[in-house]
């Protein structure tokens, strides 16, 4: 039996599954575990059950010691991982691919209309009491039907919005990745083309890359700038993606229409960011995947992760075997 410690409150399905094998700690609190207190709380555990706002570096491995067999990460996305320094340890580590995908594309789909149609403001106008009359001239947004569509980073989740966009609106779909997707470019119609030429062109710009050094602040003011005027840009990946400065100068000048942001940085957004005062701008509190049935398969996932992980088996969603 080993012992694991989980950064957070989880499903019960999770625990539940946890606690047949093994002892577990699970923090109580509403906020994360200061640095000081996960670094107090690993000490002995075989197992570490994260959360993405948890930084676990090789400072928290080496605290938790030579017990350390895994780390499963309650998410698909694991930059708060330093995975170099975990396999050097022999520290297998985990995430939770595949089953997200549908509640986040929800969530991407859901920012792109609401950011287009100005439900921000519109919805503030009515709990302000501020709505009066029908008026010809308020809150006109944008039309989504037989536009493009600019997907950056063609993976599940880009691949699920550019379905639900083609299919719904019609929408011509333009992509960047690593590597060409032969299933988009055959079901969707969907064209690769280099960052730039989608930038120029997309009405809809939605973003779905990982957090690595080569996509951090990956859309900057230049590229804020090749975007069309009445660009919808969407960003349900991660904050550090976006440059936020740049981007709060481009929607106050009204370079681009809006935005629709689901992660920010910092996580939450600094009360003092321009980007929270900005009526075209849309700002959801990190909820792409939150679904009930999303989290609870979440949560078995990095169960089942950490398990394998102490039996000494290679994790079934492991991403530096
Ligand atoms: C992930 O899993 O990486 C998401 O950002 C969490 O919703």
């Amino acid at each position: 039996m080993g012992k694991i410690f989980v950064t957070r409150r989880i499903p019960s399905v999770g625990i539940d599954r946890l606690l047949a094998e093994h002892e577990v700690e699970l923090w109580p609190g509403q906020d994360p575990p200061t640095r000081d207190c996960l670094i107090e709380k690993v000490r002995g555990c075989s197992g570490v059950l994260s959360m993405l706002s948890d930084k676990i570096d090789a400072e928290v491995m080496q605290a938790a010691g030579s017990t350390l067999r895994g780390i499963a990460n309650f998410a698909v996305g694991y930059n708060n991982i330093d995975v170099a320094a975990a396999k050097d340890r022999n520290i297998q580590v985990g995430n939770t691919p595949g089953v997200l995908t549908s509640a986040t594309a929800d969530i991407a789909v859901g920012l792109i209309l609401a950011a287009g149609r100005c439900f921000g403001p519109a919805i503030h106008n009515v709990e302000r009491l501020e709505w009066r009359n029908w008026e010809p001239m308020m809150f006109l947004g944008q039309e989504f039907e037989g536009k493009t569509l600019g997907i950056v980073g063609m993976g599940r989740i880009g691949f699920a919005v550019a379905k639900r966009l083609h299919g719904g609106w019609g929408m011509r779909t333009l992509y960047t990745a690593r590597n060409a997707k032969p299933d988009a470019e055959s079901t969707l119609n969907a064209i690769r083309v280099e960052l730039d030429d989608l930038l120029r062109q997309s009405d809809v710009v939605s973003l779905h890359c990982p957090l690595t050094p080569e996509t951090r602040n990956l859309i900057g003011a230049r590229e804020l700038g090749l975007m069309k005027p009445n660009a919808i840009l969407v960003n349900t990946a991660r904050g550090e993606v976006i440059d936020q400065v740049a981007l709060a100068q481009a929607l106050l000048q009204g370079r681009i229409f809006a935005a629709g942001l689901d992660v920010t940085t910092p996580e939450p957004i600094d009360p003092n960011d321009p980007l929270r005062l900005q009526d075209n701008c849309l700002i959801l509190p990190h909820i792409g995947s939150a679904t009930e049935d999303a989290r609870n398969q979440m949560a078995t996932m990095a169960a089942e992760n950490l398990i394998a992980a102490i039996d000494g088996k290679p994790m079934p969603f492991g991403v530096n075997q």
